[in-house]
């Protein structure tokens, strides 16, 4: 079985679908791709939850963070949770090697931590276009 990890920036409307296509098709993707997503950190605009002993977060976690967000909870606010500012700072201490780093957030100020991702070497899924549209000259 291959582990995948993963690191989701944005937990609005994708990033929750994300999120519960993850935790919902955990059997298929096993038994089809031999392969388990672990999701290793989860942030929004100003919070993050992050699985600091590498194992991932538990499914059962995630879907209570779904739920929490559609309530527009702040990640900061959780106790499991914490403040973040700086969506680098998340990558370096979460990621691992061949990580996936997956921007669902709806901004073009993740294009640090995107490129911090990159020169790490982990790979980087945008459904976010914005950081794309800037100039990457002396980020
Ligand atoms: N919705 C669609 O059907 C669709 C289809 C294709 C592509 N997209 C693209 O996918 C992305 C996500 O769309 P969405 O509908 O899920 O957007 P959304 O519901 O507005 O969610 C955006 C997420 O990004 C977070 N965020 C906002 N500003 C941030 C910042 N400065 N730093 C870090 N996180 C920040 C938000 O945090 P809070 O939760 O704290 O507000 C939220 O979790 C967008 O770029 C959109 O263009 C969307």
């Amino acid at each position: 079985m291959h582990e995948l990890p993963v690191v989701l920036l944005g937990l609005g409307s994708v990033g929750r679908a994300l999120v519960r296509q993850i935790v919902g098709n955990r059997a298929l993707h096993a038994s089809e791709y031999g392969l388990i997503l672990r999701l290793l950190a989860v942030t929004d605009r100003d919070g993050a939850v992050v699985s600091f002993d590498g194992r991932g977060i538990s499914d059962a976690q995630l879907l209570d963070l779904i739920a929490y967000k559609e309530g527009r909870g702040r990640l900061a606010d959780l106790p499991a949770g914490g403040r973040q500012d700086d969506l680098a700072a998340v990558i370096d201490v979460a990621g691992q090697p061949g990580a996936v780093v997956v921007d669902c957030t709806a901004t073009e100020e993740t294009a640090p931590a995107l490129l911090y991702a990159l020169h790490k070497k982990y790979k980087v899924v945008l459904a976010n276009k914005k950081p794309l549209t800037i100039d990457q000259e002396g980020i």
